[in-house]
């Protein structure tokens, strides 16, 4: 019980540094202009990547999509508008000051080494998940392991936050329509600043960030956790203060 308590209240703790670094002036400069607008680069434009993209496009960021299909990506784009592009993966990993991962655990061993170069410094929103049915023997790795010090080894230099992980894609436009309280964003990381900057994009589309602590919490940040699904930003620390 008391163990739960300082876990809990390290958690809080994180959180509201999280909440204080936010307001930073250098949090703002690290990435986005002066309006706090960024250049998102999507590695992955498929249900989850397309949603957020989309929902980034509409708060006004700037985003390039790629996937293996630069067709798919040009329609995408040109659908959103000029906010929008398509490109490679190189290019969208070039384009980002800020990218997110979004395909099959399984493509990321050979992105690493794509993208290698492109992505050594760069905040980098992971919400890849393994599944061994899907992804293969990595998958098994990246869950004995844990899904975040995982990705940030097959990412080598990228300040890896953990994020998007565990709600279905379905949802996600429907958090920015929300009157009452605010879902819960758990996320994990060890980089304060790309926190911070993740955090912004975060609650760009709707949810309250809520940082559970470590990359090595990323574990917990995967479909069939008990922080799966939609929770309140309150659920979401409760349930992380009993998780080690
Ligand atoms: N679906 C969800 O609700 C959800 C929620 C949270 C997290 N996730 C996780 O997010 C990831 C993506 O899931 P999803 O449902 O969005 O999958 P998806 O709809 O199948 O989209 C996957 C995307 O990744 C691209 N891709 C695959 N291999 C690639 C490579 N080597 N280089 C560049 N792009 C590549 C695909 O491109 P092509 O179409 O051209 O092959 C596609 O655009 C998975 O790890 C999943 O577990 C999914």
């Amino acid at each position: 019980m008391k163990q739960d308590r300082r876990r809990f209240f390290r958690v809080a703790a994180v959180t509201a540094a999280t909440f204080a670094l936010d307001s930073l002036p250098f949090a703002a400069r690290a990435a986005g202009d002066a309006t706090g607008k960024m250049k998102i680069g999507i590695v992955g434009s498929g249900r989850i990547g397309g949603t957020l993209g989309g929902l980034w496009v509409k708060a006004g960021h700037q985003v390039m999509f790629s996937s293996l299909d630069l067709e798919h990506d040009k329609a995408l784009a040109a659908s959103l508008g000029t906010n929008a592009r398509a490109g490679t993966p190189r290019e969208a990993a070039a384009f980002g000051e800020v990218l997110l991962m979004a395909v099959p655990y399984g493509a990321l061993p050979q992105l690493g080494r794509d993208l290698a170069g492109l992505i050594k410094g760069k905040v980098v929103l992971d919400a890849c998940n393994p599944f061994p049915s899907r992804d293969g023997e990595i998958a098994t790795w990246a869950r004995e392991k844990g899904a975040g010090l995982a990705s940030a080894e097959l990412l080598p230099g990228a300040r890896i936050v953990r994020a998007f992980n565990a709600i279905g894609y379905a949802r996600l436009p429907q958090a920015a329509q929300r009157q009452s309280e605010r879902i819960g964003m758990p996320m994990a990381g060890d980089d304060a600043n790309a926190i911070a900057v993740a955090s912004k994009l975060v609650r760009d589309i709707g949810y309250e960030p809520v940082v559970i602590g470590p990359l090595a919490m990323g574990k917990y940040l995967i479909p069939g956790t008990p922080l799966a699904g939609e929770h309140t930003p309150e659920q979401i620390r409760q349930i992380a203060a009993t998780l080690k």
